[in-house]
């Protein structure tokens, strides 16, 4: 692929929209382990639509809260600060995301009801274990196609070659990279560092496809590969099929995952992932 298509490519990484300056605010807080309620109230004062939409998330069954939360006070107290922020983040994307993705096949909300089902599935893969937590998988789990939405129209341009070399069983994100000369899972890394996001939430996407690559080296990359794959549905077939069948053993071994474990995690994400896509669904 020539220069100048490379070119063209990042150019509009630049120009994606950027995060809405509420969530780039929380983004700093993330990494922060003392931020309070009245640091958070003091960002969401002036956005009375987020707060409600934050809220409204909170309230989903998904989350456990027996009782009804009416305020970011009473949601720190029973969710946490780190999950408020995510949902925060959540609230803040969720716009960007509900967009049809050209070149991927996919109408408007397939995108993100696959991450929300990919950050379910994460969820449920690392729960129990000490390594990693449910909080550190949520965030780069919703993020980890956000790449499909710049890259999906060159894919479209290209579309027949992509598809040549995917029906000679090369994975599609692999096809995309001979084609293009990059991939969904770089572009989405390349947005995300724009979005000031923490490094291990950019590198987690970055090798989402790839966690055998010698710089993928988390146990939260391995956890976004594998509920990825864990989530090709139909819907999601057609471009990522190619990776489907390649599961990485070096993966389920770091993990401890057993293989009979993914039916009951499929039918987890087929519980939830309804709830929670409707509840992010704020358009
Ligand atoms: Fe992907
Ligand atoms: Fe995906």
């Amino acid at each position: 692929m020539s220069n100048t298509k490379i070119n063209e490519i990042l150019h509009r990484v630049k120009s994606f929209p950027s995060m809405p300056g509420a969530g780039v605010k929380m983004l700093s807080l993330l990494e922060g382990l003392d931020t309070t309620v009245t640091e958070i109230e003091e960002i969401l004062r002036y956005d009375p639509g987020l707060t409600a939409n934050v809220l409204k998330l909170a309230n989903s069954a998904y989350f456990g809260v027996p009782s009804k939360i009416g305020s970011l006070n009473q949601a720190v107290i029973l969710l946490g600060v780190k999950r408020l922020i995510q949902l925060v983040v959540a609230s803040c994307v969720s716009s960007i995301m509900d967009k049809s993705v050209a070149g991927y096949d996919w109408p408007s909300g397939n995108l993100w009801r696959h991450s929300i089902a990919v950050s379910i599935a994460s969820e449920a893969l690392v729960k129990g274990k000490k390594r990693v937590k449910t909080e550190d998988v949520f965030t780069p789990a919703l993020l980890h196609d956000v790449g499909k939405l710049v890259l999906g129209s060159f894919v479209d341009q290209e579309l027949e070659a992509i598809h040549t070399l995917a029906a000679k069983g090369i994975p599609f994100v692999v096809a995309e990279n001979m084609i293009l000369g990059t991939d969904h899972a770089e572009i989405g890394a390349r947005i995300l560092a724009n979005w000031n996001l923490p490094a291990e939430v950019i590198n987690a996407v970055r090798w989402h496809h790839d966690p055998d690559s010698p710089d993928a080296s988390s146990m939260q990359m391995d956890v976004i590969y594998l509920a990825n794959i864990l989530c090709q549905t139909p819907d999601t077939s057609g471009p990522d099929a190619g990776h489907a069948v390649e599961l990485s053993p070096a993966v389920i071994d770091r993990l401890g995952i057993q293989l009979d474990q993914f039916e009951s995690i499929s039918e987890k994400v087929a519980h939830w992932v309804d709830e929670l896509s409707n509840a992010l669904a704020f358009s």
